[in-house]
């Protein structure tokens, strides 16, 4: 790729896909030619040298192939499990995430969730809201606490740790399973997901989707965590089997859920809604103006620093360019 100034840049096109935040089309129409979902004809995709996929849009071999001049695809998110990175790789196509400038938001959110559901915070605020405080009297008492409970991160990444450390804050005891041991920790590491499980009574799933992470949360797992188990997930939706986690729910395999992710977003099965132990989330864990703002800006600077600079800022580690650690200091 050969660095272009930014006159030059106007008229490299980019191809917009997905849900982004408004600054990301404000930007892409001042510094590049935007192409979006309204001219898809085949001579407008052929001069296509960059893709910005938003939310969940899916980048696969069907895009890709009407794309012959594609260069790098700037995926909006820390996730990219919607961008077939392989295909990318195998065509010398560049992909990169927004990793960092969402940590803090996300693990806010994780330990949010938590908190609603050992609390009953939402079925306990439906209950003031109903008038039933004034006319039955106060809301039961809580089936669990967070006092004395052990947990379990599933995939200590940079998002893990920060959900770990508000957790170490809570008192909470802390432990995790991943592909690899991290060296600059100190929590218990769990060989196996099982062993894991079978350890802490509250599970929070932080691990990222993909064929590798498919259904790792199944009703073996679901068991082992044990009737007082609590699940948490703010990674994505397809590493739990939902419909074990139903089963598991209904049964009192395990006491409660709370989901930010679900298998078939935005679709979330009628047994979960009709369920008191679950609290439902619709994927909010990064989504404040402030956050999804800098993972917007990340998107656009990554297509920059290729285009201007002919370096990604923030690639993904399976994509085909030599890993130039770039600090990114986004909102926090
Ligand atoms: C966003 C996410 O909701 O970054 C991710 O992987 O799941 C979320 O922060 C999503 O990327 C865009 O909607």
């Amino acid at each position: 790729m050969d660095s272009e100034g930014d006159g030059v840049m106007s008229a490299v096109e980019i191809l917009m896909v997905g849900r982004m935040p408004a600054l990301v089309e404000r930007q892409l129409r001042e510094r590049f030619t935007l192409v979006t979902g309204a001219d898809t004809s085949d001579v407008a995709l052929s001069r296509v040298r960059g893709v910005a996929s938003g939310a969940h849009a899916p980048v696969g071999p069907e895009l890709l192939q009407r794309l012959p001049a594609l260069e790098i695809v700037a995926n909006f998110g820390v996730g990219y499990d919607s961008v077939d990175v392989a295909c990318c790789a195998e065509g010398g196509i560049v992909v990169t995430n927004t990793p960092d400038v969402l940590t803090e938001e996300v693990a806010d959110t994780a330990l949010g969730l938590l908190l609603m559901t050992a609390r009953e915070l939402s079925a306990s605020e439906r209950w003031l809201r109903a008038g039933r405080w004034a006319r039955d009297g106060a809301y039961p008492l809580t089936r669990t606490t967070l006092r004395g409970r052990t947990l379990g991160i599933l995939g200590l990444g940079r998002i893990g740790k920060a959900i770990a450390r508000r957790a170490e804050a809570f008192g909470l005891t802390v432990m995790y399973h991943g592909r690899h041991r991290q060296e600059d920790v100190a929590y218990p590491y769990f060989e196996t997901l099982e062993g894991l499980a079978g350890a802490c009574d509250t599970l929070m799933v932080v691990a990222p989707g993909g064929a590798e992470t498919r259904h790792l949360i199944d009703a073996k797992i679901l068991k082992a965590l044990g009737p007082e188990g609590i699940v948490i997930n703010i990674g994505r939706g397809t590493v739990i089997d939902e419909a074990a986690l139903i089963e598991a729910l209904k049964a009192g395999t395990i006491l409660a859920a709370g989901l930010d992710v679900f298998e078939h977003e935005p679709r979330v099965p009628q047994a979960l809604i009709d369920m008191d132990n679950v609290v439902l989330l619709p994927h909010v864990g990064s989504a404040s103006q402030h956050t999804r703002d800098g993972m917007g800006q990340l998107v656009v600077d990554n297509l920059a620093s290729w285009f201007g600079e002919g370096r990604p800022l923030t690639p993904v580690p399976e994509t085909p360019v030599p890993q130039t650690p770039v600090t990114v200091t986004g909102p926090s």
